[in-house]
């Protein structure tokens, strides 16, 4: 849905016209798994699909909130008091980020949201983080808080983490506040700093949702990062990006098998983030394929998330599509997406294997989206916007 026909519904909801636009995109992450909450590497690329908020400023205390994508649902709460949950799962989103945003001493007063999104949900594309962003970044505008892109990203982890119960780490927030189109960001999680590095333009970009339902990820997820937390203690590290292979093999008979092995993973996998660096540049497959398919082996055998989905069409495409392409899964494990990089002439290749076989081998339908990189985090006033009094 374009702007103009959500600002239509935005008038027609709540008989007055929106202020304010914010824009937060969906991310794919080409390499630098988990490594976010070990405070290591990542190198996401902010994508086309995005949540978009309009909003507009009331004059009591109260959120009032639509969302496009659920037709007939609304939630409300008041700001300027206690935040809790309610009952809506998408609700509680804006809720969380509204919370989060209080508890730093941001002060709220009330406001109409509107929120529309095209990021495919529970793909492992970050729905959730391009929501927490375009609402913060909403929150930002409309109450003139002066937040920079690194902190609106920090509130929406700290949404996520202390409000939704995801002990996440930064990489969703920042991709999305941070994201350049054409590029992805080499980011370092310790300081935050990023690096822009230039999408090549011999490769498309496929990212194929495996449509495997995800069961139980929350909790699987947090084990993991406790499993990281415990082995960087035994190995008397303050984080594993402190950690290298020769102390984890040192103190391997200290460690249960589990931690040595999510150890193992993140030690390695930062180091496949830094050789990806110049590879992406260069669009040099054969060294992509090097490191994308080191990280694919080391989630599916050290660190335990991938499922027979997601590991069947990395199969697919990597056999299809032989020394000129390349595919991993992406993102929080546990099913969600794979990402793929191929010639542009074989992406019709990869469509027709995944479409016959992928059925057949897993029982399910996937869906493949050939994919540009966007934008970060945008937010824009609109006619009707009067600065920050009560509009
Ligand atoms: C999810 C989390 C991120 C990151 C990835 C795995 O997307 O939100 O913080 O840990 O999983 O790399």
């Amino acid at each position: 849905m374009n702007t103009d026909e959500l600002k239509s519904e935005f008038e027609r909801i709540f008989q007055r016209p929106a202020q304010g636009c914010a824009r937060a995109p969906g991310r794919v992450n080409l390499i630098g798994e988990f490594t976010d909450y070990n405070l290591g590497y990542v190198m996401p690329a902010a994508l086309e699909f995005c949540t978009t908020v309009l909003y507009r400023k009331r004059d009591d205390n109260q959120v009032v909130v639509y969302s496009h994508n659920y037709p007939g649902e609304s939630d409300s709460f008041s700001v300027g008091t206690e935040i809790v949950a309610g009952e809506s799962q998408w609700g509680n989103y804006v809720r969380g980020c509204a919370a989060t945003v209080q508890a730093d001493g941001g002060v709220l007063g009330g406001l109409d949201i509107l929120i529309a999104s095209d990021v495919p949900q529970g793909a492992g594309l970050s729905s959730s983080a391009a929501l927490e962003v375009s609402v913060i970044g909403a929150l930002n505008h409309a109450f003139g808080l002066g937040y920079s892109l690194e902190k609106i990203a920090t509130l929406g982890q700290s949404a996520e983490n202390d409000f939704m119960g995801c002990s996440c780490g930064i990489m969703d927030q920042l991709i999305s506040a941070k994201g350049q189109a054409g590029h992805a960001l080499l980011i370092d999680c310790r300081s935050l700093e990023s690096n822009a590095v230039a999408m090549p333009d011999n490769l498309a970009l496929v990212i194929i949702n495996s449509n495997y339902p995800r069961k139980l990820v929350d909790s699987e997820y947090n084990q993991r990062r406790q499993d990281c937390e415990t082995a960087a203690q035994k190995l008397g590290v303050e984080t594993l990006r402190d950690a290298d292979l020769a102390t984890l093999e040192q103190a391997k008979d200290s460690l249960s098998a589990d931690e040595y092995k999510r150890a193992h993973h993140i030690i390695t996998e930062n180091a496949r983030v830094l050789a990806t660096v110049g590879a992406l540049q260069s669009g040099d497959i054969k060294a992509l394929a090097e490191s994308m398919t080191g990280s694919h082996q080391s989630l599916q055998r050290d660190f335990e998330v991938t499922v027979p989905a997601t590991d069947t069409l990395v199969e697919i495409c990597n056999s299809v599509l032989g020394e000129r392409g390349v595919a991993r899964m992406t993102g929080g494990g546990f099913g969600g997406a794979i990402v793929c990089f191929c010639p542009p002439e074989d992406v019709e290749l990869v469509k027709i294997a995944v479409a016959e076989q992928y059925p057949q081998k897993c029982g399910l339908e996937a869906d493949i989206y050939v994919c540009k990189t966007g934008a970060g985090l945008q937010v824009e006033s609109l006619k009707g916007w009067s600065g920050h009094g009560n509009g």
